[in-house]
């Protein structure tokens, strides 16, 4: 089911002071689409959810849903439903009253209020707790409740800016994918911010990766994956391996393998090849003229760090079961999978 409307911010640049904080962003929404905008810290991804929402103004550029522009459409005439990193629960109300309150806002009477606050409730799976304070909740619990209560009021467009930053792990991978249930399941539009490479690739449509107020790329995650558009993009999405490569034809050779090239790598001669440590592989060599640095171990998988012939550092990533054979100071051979990888112009 999708009720949800189209978004559109154009060209949108925002001033504060001397600093640029948005500098000419154009990102486009479908109708029921998730986005995650994805950058690091001061990149512009608050400002630009704050401009869409009408809690502050572009220095220019516009905005609009559903094809009629915003610009002087104010924040509580826009029907956008919004969650926070930081828990804005009213403490002192229970957790149907948070729900309903919006509702309340919208002058609907105690009947309807109740019963939309208890479906809501029913969505996100905290019926058993309608009733206690939200004070009495555990953060995952209370940032469930605040997605009830953003989409209580059936927003036009759903407005998340780092809702699970404050959780541990393990309750941001389950409050994740149940974001991403509820999302699908009402329809509605939505951006979601993040600085989380794992957590954009995992919950969205499209993931809009931002650079100093600027998108560098809007793509499907195993497109962006697969195909990053410029080296900020590869780093960003995990692609962190620096290896020396020669380009001819389309063709990289790097660590003793042929591969190809992704579009926008450098079409002739030296550069810089950004490998993922998921395609890096070692074998063990007493011949071979790289050797282990250390082995780090993350629970199933394990990233094996070797030292290449010119002194270039690698990390390879595989099964842990496969990681065990090796040791600091052992002879290995480094070499690639054949996937296309991106090379940029050597510093
Ligand atoms: N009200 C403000 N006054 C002055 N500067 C601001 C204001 N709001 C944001 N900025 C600046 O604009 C830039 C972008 O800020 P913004 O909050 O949008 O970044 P962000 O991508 O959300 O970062 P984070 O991941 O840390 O939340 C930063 O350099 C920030 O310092
Ligand atoms: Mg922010």
């Amino acid at each position: 089911m999708t009720n949800g409307v189209s978004v559109e911010l154009n060209d949108l640049t925002r001033v504060y002071g001397s600093v640029k904080a948005l500098d000419g962003l154009t990102l486009h929404i479908e109708p029921g689409e998730l986005v995650a905008l994805l950058g690091p810290s001061g990149c512009g991804k608050t400002t630009a959810l704050r401009i869409l929402a009408g809690l502050d103004e572009a220095t220019s550029g516009s905005v609009s849903v559903d094809g009629r522009d915003l610009t002087n459409v104010p924040a509580n005439k826009r029907d956008m439903g919004m969650v926070f990193q930081a828990y804005s629960l009213f403490p002192h109300l229970t957790v149907v009253d948070n729900v309903a309150f919006g509702l309340k806002m919208r002058g609907k009477d105690k009947g309807q209020r109740v019963s939309r606050a208890d479906e809501m409730l029913e969505l996100v799976g905290l019926t058993a707790h309608r009733n206690k304070y939200a004070s009495e909740l555990s953060g995952g619990q209370q940032q469930r409740v605040a997605l009830a209560r953003a989409l209580a009021i059936r927003p036009r467009v759903l407005l998340l800016d780092e809702p699970l930053s404050a959780l541990d792990a393990k309750v941001r991978v389950q409050l994740r994918d149940e974001i991403r249930r509820v999302q699908l399941e009402v329809g509605t539009t939505t951006l979601f911010v993040t600085h989380d490479q794992e957590e954009a690739l995992a919950v969205a449509d499209r993931v809009g990766v931002m650079s100093q107020g600027k998108l560098e790329q809007l793509a499907a995650p195993a497109e962006l994956y697969a195909n990053p558009a410029t080296p900020f993009v590869a780093e960003f999405v995990g692609l962190n391996n620096k290896v020396r490569a020669e380009v001819s034809d389309g063709q990289v050779k790097l660590l003793g393998a042929s591969v190809p090239a992704l579009p926008g790598s450098v079409t002739a001669g030296a550069g810089l090849a950004m490998v993922r440590p998921e395609s890096v592989t070692v074998s063990a060599d007493p011949a071979g003229t790289a050797s282990v640095t250390s082995v780090a171990f993350l629970g199933p998988i394990s990233r094996v760090y070797c030292t290449l012939a010119d002194g270039t550092v690698v990390s390879a990533q595989m099964a842990s079961s496969a990681a065990r054979v090796f040791g600091p100071g052992e002879r290995v051979t480094v070499g690639v999978e054949p996937t296309g990888v991106l090379v940029v112009a050597a510093a």
